[in-house]
């Protein structure tokens, strides 16, 4: 847990929870923070295997797994090929897309884009994101042709890769995956202009509605699609599948997060909770799911 990416705080919120139910369920577990000791340390401890519960690059993105492939040591969540994809927003639209599956159309930014060309091409409101970044970091609702470009900088301050992408007005429902089968969606509601970082982590005006309110049918549809979508990029244990759900009652895959929140605003533990599934119960279900390669 902790970690040195831009969402270390959320990061140490989630392992201090994992941490603590882990230990009431007789786990012999032990904090470590990647961002303070060495991998040796890591190796010297003699560990039997890693939850991970860190957010962000050098965690989510592949790094930590293949350095805990090297080690030899199991490790909960995705391999180190679909951390590496689902990191980045870009490449996994590229493969959504070449696969048939739903997404928001796109548009790769640069200094160079022509702000009216691309709000004309994917209408307005649009949203503009660092393709490797998490927690809604970098990332802005563009309302207006003027907005582009400070959007643009925002963004590139993140990543060199910046995506703009057509603002999908549905409902937004999260779908948390847990081994082969996606869990109850989420509803996620928020009077602010989308769910950022203040609405994820602060705000207690974010509504989370699960169930989602949507017939049985659509419900299994969306799961349906999230678990593909999950499955393509390579990923396996545990995870969460966000997207929109377009007026025409289609869902637009928007990313997927291969090590989602555990705090006590997380949206896993709140769909494992809607299925009778404790938070202790999670955790050790994704531990028992750890894997090397
Ligand atoms: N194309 C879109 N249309 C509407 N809302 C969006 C779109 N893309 C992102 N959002 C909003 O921004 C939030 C964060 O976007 P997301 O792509 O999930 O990135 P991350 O969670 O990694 O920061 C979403 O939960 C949603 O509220
Ligand atoms: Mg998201």
């Amino acid at each position: 847990m902790g970690g040195r990416s831009a969402e270390r705080e959320i990061s140490l919120k989630s392992g201090t929870r994992v941490l603590a139910a882990l230990q009431a369920r007789g786990v012999d577990a032990h904090a470590f923070d990647p961002r303070d000791e060495s991998l040796e340390a890591l190796k010297a401890q003699r560990y039997d295997r890693a939850f991970i519960a860190l957010h962000g690059r050098f965690g989510e993105d592949g790094t930590i797994q293949g350095a805990l492939e090297y080690l030899g040591i199991p490790y909960t969540g995705s391999g180190v090929m679909a951390s590496a994809l689902a990191m980045d927003k870009w490449r996994t639209k590229l493969l959504w897309q070449a696969a048939g599956l739903p997404t928001p159309p796109w548009i790769l930014l640069g200094p160079e884009s022509d702000p009216a060309d691309v709000s004309k091409r994917l209408g307005l409101p649009l949203m503009v994101k660092p393709a490797r970044e998490g927690s809604s970091i970098g990332m802005s609702k563009v309302t207006s042709v003027e907005k582009l470009a400070p959007a643009y900088a925002l963004a590139a301050r993140y990543d060199d890769v910046v995506v703009a992408e057509r603002f999908i007005d549905g409902p937004e429902l999260t779908a948390g995956i847990l081994g082969d089968a996606a869990l109850p969606l989420i509803r996620l509601e928020t009077p602010r202009e989308f769910y950022d970082y203040e609405a994820k982590y602060f705000a207690d005006d974010t509504r989370y509605l699960c169930p989602a309110g949507l017939s049985a049918e659509s419900e299994a549809a969306v799961q349906r699609v999230a678990l593909e979508a999950f499955r393509l990029l390579g990923c396996s244990g545990w995870g969460r599948v966000d997207a929109m759900l377009g007026g025409d009652g289609q869902p637009y895959l928007l990313e997927v997060n291969t090590i989602p929140g555990m705090t006590d605003h997380s949206l896993v533990p709140m769909a494992a909770h809607a299925m009778g599934i404790s938070f202790e119960d999670l955790v050790l279900d994704i531990l028992e799911r750890t894997h090397v390669g």
